[in-house]
């Protein structure tokens, strides 16, 4: 039998390639997907009776791109495929499934599968977990080669693993061992790797040329330095770290704290007449007790500066389970009252993108002093969370907590509540009322003598 498939000099490479591991990645376009279909129909054709597994991060990609030109591609007379069990089998007994896995958990659907081959199409929209545990798949009691091919674009939310496994570590197209005797190897393709897609449809490249600055790389150029997963890559210590200078009386402080027996983390942030937010004093510190930390914060502002709100998120209204109390009641005793900002976290960590932008007429609304080191060295070190792109990865837990300090302000102020009229809040603010209706006798007792009747 005949089959005319030619194919480009890169996707050579990765069909001979021999490593355990190979990855074909690099610019949108180069070929990598056909490159993996046409490897898995000489795989199949050549190892009578082998077992391959294809996947793509959904089912709609799949259904989308793989198995339609898989249809394409294989030949009809050796080939058949079944859309409900999404099976294809050839007539020398190989057999391919192609799957998903959407979620993460959608792995264990392969728990007691074995294959000889497994091929991850867009590897970086897998986890690393994802990866790990179908690897694990790879096995059989036969003498076919044993191998993990996948082909990705850098970029998607398992940029950082990819390419601290395959790209990172050695040259393009050199090998490499990745321990215990296996191997692995990355082989680059370029838009310009793949004359099949320069020729047919030359506007495909202008068409890149006009994405924004880091997807053009990325896409075009195949570079994988551009989205090392970092959350805050706007942030950048020329544009929003300052010396400390004297701040005019008049300017709105504010406290915002993140609170945890595990750390305190306190920011003071003075907000300038034009809305711009200075972090001028921090104080973070583990292993605090409620009281302590209160009387820590208190300690470190000086008598004649006045704090117009203490920010804090609204799990420290919840009441805890041994003493009844709320994290919140416990501070108001120990002198320090609480101001509740919101907790949903993708919209705090978007409003402080929003600060740190540099691109506009007035410049960055963040400015952090000098002398604030652990929010100047743990905002950059935030990374992209693996699996919901738009959030944080709360790993390592011990830097979160200034940066959760500073989301808390940052969504106050994106969202700010009605004007609190200082009367309220040093008596009966919204939040006090709710703390004394839920309060028992004696800590009513107790925040009426401190704030007088409930008005
Ligand atoms: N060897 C080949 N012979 C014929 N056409 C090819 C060949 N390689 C790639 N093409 C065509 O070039 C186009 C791009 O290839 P492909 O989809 O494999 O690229 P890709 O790198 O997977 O792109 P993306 O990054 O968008 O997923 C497709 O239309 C494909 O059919
Ligand atoms: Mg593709």
């Amino acid at each position: 039998m005949n089959i005319d498939l030619t194919v480009t000099k890169k996707q050579k490479a990765f069909i001979d390639s021999k490593e355990t591991e190979v990855l074909f990645g690099g610019a949108a376009g180069g070929g990598k997907s056909y490159g993996q279909l046409v490897d898995t129909l000489i795989y199949a054709l050549r190892y009578p009776g082998s077992k391959q597994l294809v996947l793509r991060r959904s089912f709609a990609e799949l259904d989308k791109s793989l198995i339609r030109s898989s249809m394409e591609i294989f030949p009809k007379d050796i080939y058949t495929f079944n859309s409900s069990s999404h099976v294809g089998r050839f007539k020398n007994g190989s057999i391919v499934d192609f799957g998903y896995c959407a979620y993460e958990s959608d792995v264990y659907q392969y728990q007691s599968a074995e294959y000889d081959q497994i091929r991850f199409d867009e590897l970086t929209h897998f986890t690393e977990g994802q990866y790990l545990y179908l690897i694990s798949r790879l096995r059989g009691a036969n003498r076919f080669p044993k191998q993990v091919k996948s082909s990705t674009n850098p970029g998607g939310i398992g940029h950082t693993w990819v390419k601290e496994r395959f790209i990172d570590p050695s040259p393009p197209g050199v090998a490499f061992s990745g321990g215990g005797g296996l191997t692995r190897v990355f082989i680059p393709s370029l838009l310009s790797d793949n004359s099949f897609l320069e020729k047919n449809d030359p506007s495909y490249r202008q068409r890149l040329m006009a994405l924004p600055r880091k997807e053009r790389l990325a896409l075009l150029m195949g570079d994988w330095n551009i989205f090392d997963g970092q959350y805050f890559s706007e942030f950048s210590k020329d544009a929003h770290v300052c010396e400390p200078f004297a701040i005019p009386r008049h300017w709105r402080r504010f406290r915002t704290i993140d609170y945890g027996l595990d750390r305190l983390a306190c920011l003071w942030i003075a907000l300038s007449p034009e809305g711009k937010s200075y972090v001028y004093r921090e104080f973070c510190k583990s292993n605090l007790p409620i009281s302590h930390a209160a009387r820590e914060i208190l300690e470190r502002t000086p008598e004649d500066e006045d704090i117009y709100a203490t920010l804090a998120p609204p799990d420290l209204w919840f009441r805890t389970q041994e003493s009844g109390k709320s994290k919140n009641i416990l501070f108001s005793e120990a002198g320090l009252r609480l101001t509740k900002t919101g907790n949903d976290r993708e919209s705090g960590w978007l409003a402080i993108k929003e600060m740190l932008i540099t691109e506009r007429e007035e410049g960055t609304r963040l400015q952090i002093f000098r002398n604030c080191t652990e929010i100047i060295k743990c905002l950059p070190m935030l990374k992209i969370d693996k699996l919901r792109p738009t959030d944080c990865s709360t790993e390592p837990h011990i830097i979160t907590h200034a940066p959760d300090a500073l989301r808390g302000y940052a969504i106050y102020r994106a969202n700010p509540p009605q004007e609190i009229k200082t009367s309220d809040r040093t008596r009966w603010s919204r939040d006090l009322m709710e703390d004394y209706l839920n309060a028992s006798e004696t800590e009513k007792k107790y925040l009426i003598k401190k704030y007088g009747e409930p008005n």
